[in-house]
């Protein structure tokens, strides 16, 4: 996820050093798959993952990221919040939503794998999500505010998902088709 577009993007001092790796734009295949639970053959990969995936969300600058916008189909997502400007990293691997919340709320999103877009999106208010953090634990998390559109929102990437997918049809189109444009422009 990245900053809301009336945020100025923060960055913790701290950045791991370890190069970052290209993020996927939409509309790209790998976005649009489910990636798979990671397991014990995935543990060297998923660690040399996590920092490099950290790296790339702070240099963007964004606040979450799923491993297939880094063309990795694993069951990966870190986030960071920087809620006043600290860094409270979360790393988390196979997440699964075990309870959402029936009220709703809407919030601006936007996506590093959609740069420049924007647009409210209406989601459960609270979440439960359960993880494995980095060190192998288990762990469970409950959710509410950005945190918990952030986590849906990451979730859902592992599952093929962007929030241009929970607009109507006529509002997907046109943020695509003005992304298109956008990034046409750029390569020029
Ligand atoms: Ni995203």
């Amino acid at each position: 996820m990245s900053n809301q577009s009336d945020t100025k993007p923060a960055v913790p001092a701290v950045v791991p050093d370890v190069p970052a790796l290209p993020i996927l734009i939409a509309p790209h295949p790998v976005l649009k798959a489910k990636a798979r639970p990671a397991g014990p053959q995935d543990t060297d990969t998923v660690r040399d993952l996590i920092p490099r995936m950290f790296a790339t969300m702070y240099k963007a600058p964004g606040i979450g990221l799923a491993a297939p916008q880094v063309g990795v189909g694993l069951r990966v997502v870190v986030i960071d919040l920087m809620a006043g400007n600290v860094s409270t990293p979360l790393t988390l691997i196979n997440p699964d939503i075990i309870a959402a919340d029936s009220e709703l709320e809407t919030r601006e999103e936007g996506c590093l794998s959609l740069p420049g877009q924007y647009a409210d999106v209406t989601r459960p208010a609270r979440v439960t999500v359960r993880y494995t953090d980095a060190s192998g634990a288990k762990r469970q998390i409950e959710a509410d505010g950005l945190l918990s559109a952030c986590l849906q929102h990451e979730i859902d990437h592992l599952d093929g998902i962007l929030f241009v997918d929970h607009l109507s049809i006529l509002k997907r189109n046109i943020i695509m088709r003005r992304l298109g444009k956008e990034m046409r422009l750029k390569e020029r």
